[in-house]
C-alpha cells in the first residue's frame, strides 16, 4: 500500500526519536546527543548516538544509522509497512484503510477468523495443560523433556485432551460454523459430527514472525505413529515458507541463525540460550525458506540431525542457503542425534564450541564424500582426491580456491603442493583457462581468461579481479575488493568513486553547516551532485537550507523503501566535520572539493551537449571556473 509522504512524516513526527529508542536502549545525554550502547553490534562502550536535533540515530562503531522508523524497521526486523503501523499505534495516529474490492476484503475478514481460530484453540490447548486431565501432557514437557514453566509458556505449549470432539464443541459455542472450521484444518466433519484432529497430543503452537498463531503441530506422548501431526496447509499456514521459532529468533541479536530439524530442537536451544534458532519442521528446506531468512540474516549453521537423513537434509539445503545468497557451516552434533539430545547431555558452552568449531560447507561436502570411499584401498584413494580436485576446480577464483584447497589439504592431510598440481593437471587436462571454473553438473564455465599455468605454484592469474560470481552462488562477492592482474599490482582506484567521494563528503558539510551553504550559494547548485542518490537528496538539502527549515529525518524517509540508500543517505546526515572549518588545510579541502564536484558536473555536461549553442555555453563556465576563487574568510 502506497501512503503520502504527509503521512509518513506526521507519524514520524509524533513518535520522538529519544523516547521511541530509550524504550530499547538505555540512553545517556551527553552535550547536544544521547549515547548509549549499539542494540546493532556488541560493544562494551556506548559508541550509539541519538540526535535530537535531528531526530536520528548513528552508531560510530558499526555504522548504523537512520531516523525512528528505520530504527524499527531494523531493530524489531520489520518491514516499512509493519514499522509505520507500529509507530502510528503509538502515536494515536489511524492509518487509512487500504481500499479494499469487495473480494479482497472477504479475503482479509477470512484470514483475521482464521487467526482468532487459531489464536483461541491454542489457549485452549494451553488451559488443557494446566488441568487434571492434561497432567500427563504436563509432564511429559517438565519431567520427560525437560522444559522449564517458563519455556512452555513462552512457546505456548499445550495438551489436546483425550476427549475426542471437546475443542469442535468449544469453537462452535464460540459461534463458528462447520463449514468454516472445516477449514481451520483444526476438526474434521464426519456423519456423526465434528471430531478433534489432534487428540491425546502435546501441542505445539506455530506462529508467524508476528507472533500470531497460524497452526499446530502435535506429538504422541512416548512412541505410537505418526509420531507428529500438523495441521494442513490453510490460507495462513504455507510449510514451505514458515520457519518455526522465527518470530523470537529474529530479535536475537546474534549475527547468524541456528537452523534445526524439529520443534522441540528448536525450544531446548532456546532455553538454554541460543534464541536464534528456528527449524524448517520436517518438510525439506526450501528456497522459499532461503529467501525468508534471507530477510534476516546471511548466515546460517546447519544443526541438523548426526544420522544419515540428517546429513542427507543438511546436503540438499547447502546449495537452497547459497543460492539465496547465505553462506552456511554445518556443526558437528556427534556423538548426540539432535540439538536437544546435545544440549541436554553436553551443556550449552559444549554447544557453543561446536557452533565456533562449525564447518565451512564445502569442507563438510568433502568429509561427506569421503565415507564413499576405503581409503586403504590406493585406487579409490586417488579417485576420491580426484573428486577434490575436481570440486575445488568449481572456484574459478584463483585466490579463493587456493583458500579452499588450503583448507581441504590440512583437514584430509593431503600435502598442498600434491593437491595443488593435482588441480592444476586436471584444470589443463580440462582445457581451462584462469577464471574458468567447472559448474556443478561438470560443465565448463569460461570466463575468457589466460592461459592455465603449466607449472604447479606458478603464479597465477586473474582474468578479472571484480565481482564475478563463480560457481554456483559459491562466496558471492566476497572478493569484489580483490582486483588483481596479470602483473600482479593492484588497480588504481576508479577516478569514478574520487568523484562520488568528493561529492559525498560536499554533501555532508553543505548539510552540517548553513554557513557553508551560504557560501557555496551561485557556484554550486543540487544540479552539481551528478550522483543519482546524492542529487536527489542534494536537491532537499539545498531547498531546506533556503527555506531554512532543514529536516534530515523527514529527506530520510523519502528513501525508506530501499534499505541500500536509506543507509547511505543516513550515513551522510550523520558524518559530520568534527570541527568547523577552522583551520586552513580544512579550508583548503573545502574548497577544493567544490571545484572538483563542479568541474566534474560541466564535464559531464559537456559530454552530453546536444548542440554547438549548449556546448560553447559549458566552455564558458568551465573558463570561468578556472578563475574562480573560493573564500571561507
Ligand atoms: N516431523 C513431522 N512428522 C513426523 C515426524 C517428524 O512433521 N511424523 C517433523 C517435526 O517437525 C519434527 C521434525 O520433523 O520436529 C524432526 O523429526 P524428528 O527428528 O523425528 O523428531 P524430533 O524433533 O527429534 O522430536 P523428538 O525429539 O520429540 O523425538
Ligand atoms: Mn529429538
Amino acid at each position: 500500500m502506497y501512503y503520502p509522504d504527509e503521512l509518513i512524516e506526521e507519524v514520524r513526527m509524533n513518535n520522538d526519536i529519544v523516547d521511541v529508542i530509550s524504550g530499547y536502549v538505555k540512553l545517556q545525554k551527553k552535550g547536544a546527543n544521547y549515547f548509549g550502547l549499539c542494540p546493532f553490534h556488541n560493544e562494551k562502550s556506548p559508541s550509539f548516538s541519538v540526535s535530537s536535533g535531528k531526530q536520528m540515530y548513528y552508531c560510530f562503531g558499526c555504522g548504523a544509522g537512520g531516523n525512528v522508523l528505520t530504527f524499527i524497521m531494523e531493530y524489531e526486523n520489520y518491514t516499512f509497512q509493519e514499522a509505520l503501523q507500529m509507530l502510528a499505534d503509538r502515536a494515536g495516529i489511524t492509518l487509512p484503510r487500504m481500499e479494499y474490492s469487495k473480494e479482497a476484503r472477504a479475503q482479509a475478514e477470512y484470514r483475521a477468523r482464521l487467526l482468532e481460530v487459531n489464536k483461541l484453540a491454542a489457549n485452549y490447548f494451553y488451559y488443557q495443560l494446566k488441568q487434571p486431565q492434561g497432567r500427563h501432557g504436563y509432564e511429559y514437557f517438565h519431567d520427560k523433556r525437560g522444559l522449564t514453566d517458563k519455556t512452555i509458556v513462552h512457546f505456548g505449549l499445550g495438551y489436546s485432551n483425550k476427549t475426542s470432539d471437546d475443542l469442535y464443541r468449544f469453537l462452535k459455542d464460540k459461534g463458528y460454523e462447520d463449514s468454516f472450521l472445516k477449514d481451520t484444518g483444526l476438526v474434521t466433519l464426519e456423519e456423526r459430527g465434528g471430531r478433534d484432529k489432534f487428540w491425546n497430543r502435546v501441542m505445539f503452537p506455530i506462529m508467524d514472525v508476528n507472533n500470531r498463531v497460524i497452526a499446530f503441530g502435535g506429538r504422541v506422548m512416548g512412541e505410537g505413529e505418526p509420531k507428529y501431526l500438523n495441521s494442513p496447509e490453510t490460507r495462513l499456514f504455507d510449510k514451505s515458507r514458515n520457519l518455526y521459532g522465527l518470530n523470537y529468533a529474529r530479535t536475537s541479536r546474534a549475527s547468524y541463525l541456528l537452523l534445526c530439524e524439529g520443534y522441540l530442537d528448536v525450544i531446548s536451544l532456546h532455553q538454554a540460550g541460543f534464541t536464534n534458532a528456528v527449524a524448517s519442521l520436517g518438510t525439506a528446506f526450501t528456497s522459499q525458506h532461503a529467501n525468508v531468512l534471507k530477510r534476516y540474516t546471511d548466515q546460517v549453521v546447519l544443526t541438523y540431525d548426526s544420522d544419515e537423513a540428517g546429513t542427507k537434509a543438511a546436503l540438499r539445503a547447502i546449495p537452497v542457503l547459497k543460492d539465496a545468497g547465505i553462506s552456511c557451516k554445518i556443526l558437528d552434533m556427534k556423538p548426540c542425534k539432535d540439538p536437544d539430545e546435545f544440549i541436554k547431555h553436553m551443556g550449552p558452552e559444549a554447544f557453543q564450541q561446536r557452533i565456533d568449531q562449525a564447518k565451512n560447507s564445502f569442507i563438510f561436502e568433502i568429509d561427506v564424500l569421503k565415507e564413499n570411499y576405503h581409503m586403504n584401498d590406493p585406487e579409490q584413494k586417488t579417485t576420491f582426491y580426484q573428486e577434490i580436485a575436481r570440486r575445488l576446480l568449481r572456484f574459478g577464483e584463483a585466490l579463493e580456491r587456493e583458500n579452499y584447497l588450503q583448507a581441504v589439504a590440512r583437514e584430509q592431510m593431503i600435502h598442498p603442493d600434491e593437491l595443488r598440481g593435482l588441480v592444476n593437471r586436471m584444470g589443463m587436462s580440462l582445457g581451462l583457462k584462469a577464471g574458468d571454473s567447472l559448474n556443478w553438473d561438470g560443465s565448463l564455465h569460461e570466463a575468457g581468461g589466460v592461459e592455465w599455468p603449466a607449472e604447479p605454484g606458478a603464479r597465477r592469474m586473474e582474468a578479472d579481479g571484480a565481482g564475478r560470481r563463480y560457481g554456483r552462488g559459491e562466496s558471492e562477492g566476497r572478493y569484489r575488493s580483490y582486483s588483481g592482474d596479470p602483473q600482479g599490482k593492484v588497480r588504481k582506484p576508479d577516478r569514478e568513486d574520487g568523484i562520488r567521494r568528493s561529492q559525498r563528503l560536499l554533501l555532508t558539510w553543505l548539510i552540517e553547516n548553513q554557513e557553508l551553504f551560504e557560501k557555496i550559494r551561485g557556484i554550486i547548485t543540487a544540479d552539481d551532485f551528478v550522483e543519482e542518490l546524492y542529487h536527489q537528496v542534494a536537491v532537499m538539502v539545498f531547498e531546506g537550507h533556503e527555506a531554512g527549515n532543514l529536516n534530515p529525518a523527514a529527506i530520510l524517509s523519502r528513501f525508506i523503501n530501499d534499505e541500500d540508500q536509506y543507509k547511505e543517505v543516513a550515513a551522510l546526515f550523520n558524518a559530520s566535520l568534527k570541527e568547523s572549518l577552522s583551520n586552513e588545510e580544512q579550508k583548503k579541502a573545502f574548497a577544493e572539493t567544490v571545484m572538483k564536484v563542479r568541474k566534474n558536473s560541466l564535464d559531464v555536461a559537456s559530454r552530453n551537449a546536444k548542440d554547438i549553442t549548449q556546448l560553447q555555453e559549458i566552455i564558458k563556465q568551465q573558463a570561468a571556473l578556472k578563475q574562480l576563487h573560493i573564500s571561507l574568510d
